[in-house]
């Protein structure tokens, strides 16, 4: 609406202004440099218990209980002294005595010569914000348990296979071996279609070592339940650079071991899931690997030339489960996973984990 010009019209005015303050749904309310209420809203009324004229001219004093009225009072000379905006969030009981959070912002209001007249402000009902929050918090921090648990139960179970295989099986298969040889042995010549026979037994029983072998170690690499982090990983390493051509370069400055077998099986698994993105997504020709010790933390980077990907706009798409499972992996130890990549710069993947696990509502561990 455009100004009449001419005499200006208070009551008018305070129409105006009292249309707008109503039309806010959260309290509002003007209060002059002594914190005497000049205008307020019905929803500042009905939070007060009194009406609004009651209000208008007193202050928070004579319409609050002493302990809330002081707070309104610091808050108001803080924003009359320092002439900016205060935003804060507060507790008070509702008028049914339930106890409610507010989100409130004060702000200086200031004449046309930029003097101080009085301040302004509005406070909205935030608990329900506060519960979801609460709530959200609450069952992030179950999934995130559940996804550890599942993480350690599947680690147990791999292992358990993996140590069958080799033990059970590989013997069996040692023995079925040994049993052809010496059925071979026994024959007398003639006998050439049953040598055959035994002949083409003994590669079979030959490749399905070589394929157990190969499940077992994928299952889990027993280098690592046996030799460590360290020689697990420059196996890992070798393995995938034979298998790619890709260059890979590994150094490892680890003084020992991590002290928690979980800790070195999520270094492990991050640096297998890093390399298997590498090996699929990056079309690199290098990588670097390196596991280090920063303080009471393992540190473990892996950089390659590759093409690189936006992580935010990864983000934005379909979650994928390697990336969220490293971090998962990372947060079930106490540890944090960093992802730099940009697209035609390469990916680096920085971990640090502590070297022992957290004390956490679980114990189970992988054998
Ligand atoms: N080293 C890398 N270089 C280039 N792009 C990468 C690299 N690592 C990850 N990405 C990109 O990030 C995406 C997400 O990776 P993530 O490991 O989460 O999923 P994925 O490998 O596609 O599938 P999966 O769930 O089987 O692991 C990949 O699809 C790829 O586009
Ligand atoms: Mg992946």
């Amino acid at each position: 609406m455009r100004p009449s010009g001419g005499r200006r019209r208070p009551a008018r005015d305070d129409a105006h202004r009292q249309a707008i303050l109503s039309n806010i749904p959260d309290q509002a309310w003007l209060k002059d440099v002594e914190s005497r209420y000049v205008a307020v809203n019905e929803a500042y009324a009905e939070a007060c218990g009194l009406p609004q004229e009651e209000i208008l001219g007193r202050r928070p004093t004579d319409v609050w209980p002493s302990a809330i009225a002081i707070q309104y009072l610091t808050t108001d000379r803080t924003v009359l002294a320092s002439g900016t905006q205060q935003r804060y969030e507060e507790r008070r009981p509702d008028r049914r005595g339930r106890m409610r959070c507010y989100e409130t912002i004060k702000t200086p209001v200031r004449d046309a010569r930029g003097r101080i007249i009085g301040t302004a402000g509005i406070s909205r009902d935030i608990t329900h914000h506060k519960n979801l929050e609460r709530e959200l918090r609450r069952s992030r921090g179950q999934l995130r348990q559940l996804s550890a648990h599942l993480h350690s139960v599947r680690e147990e179970e791999r292992a358990r296979i993996a140590r069958e295989l080799h033990d059970e099986l590989g013997q069996n298969l040692t023995a079925l071996r040994l049993g052809l040889d010496w059925a071979d042995a026994q024959l007398v010549p003639g006998q050439e279609r049953l040598s055959a026979k035994l002949a083409s037994l003994r590669h079979l029983a030959d490749a399905t070592v070589v394929t157990m072998a190969r499940i077992a170690t994928e299952l889990r690499p027993i280098i690592l339940d046996d030799l460590g982090l360290a020689a697990a990983s420059e196996w890992l390493a070798e393995s995938v650079a034979k298998q790619t051509g890709i260059e890979i370069t590994l150094s490892i400055t680890l003084n020992r071991d991590p002290q928690a077998h979980e800790v070195a099986i999520t270094l492990f698994r991050i640096l297998q899931e890093a390399l298997t993105n590498i090996v699929r997504h990056a079309q690199a020709s290098l990588v670097a690997i390196t596991l280090t010790e920063s303080g009471r933390e393992i540190v473990l980077e892996v950089a390659d030339n590759g093409c690189g990907f936006a992580p935010s706009a990864h983000q934005r798409r379909a979650p994928t489960l390697g990336l969220l499972g490293m971090q998962e992996r990372a947060a079930a130890v106490g540890g944090v996973l960093a992802i730099e990549s940009g697209i035609g710069s390469g990916t680096r993947i920085a971990l640090r984990v502590p070297r022992r696990r957290p004390r956490g509502p679980r114990s189970r561990s992988a054998p």
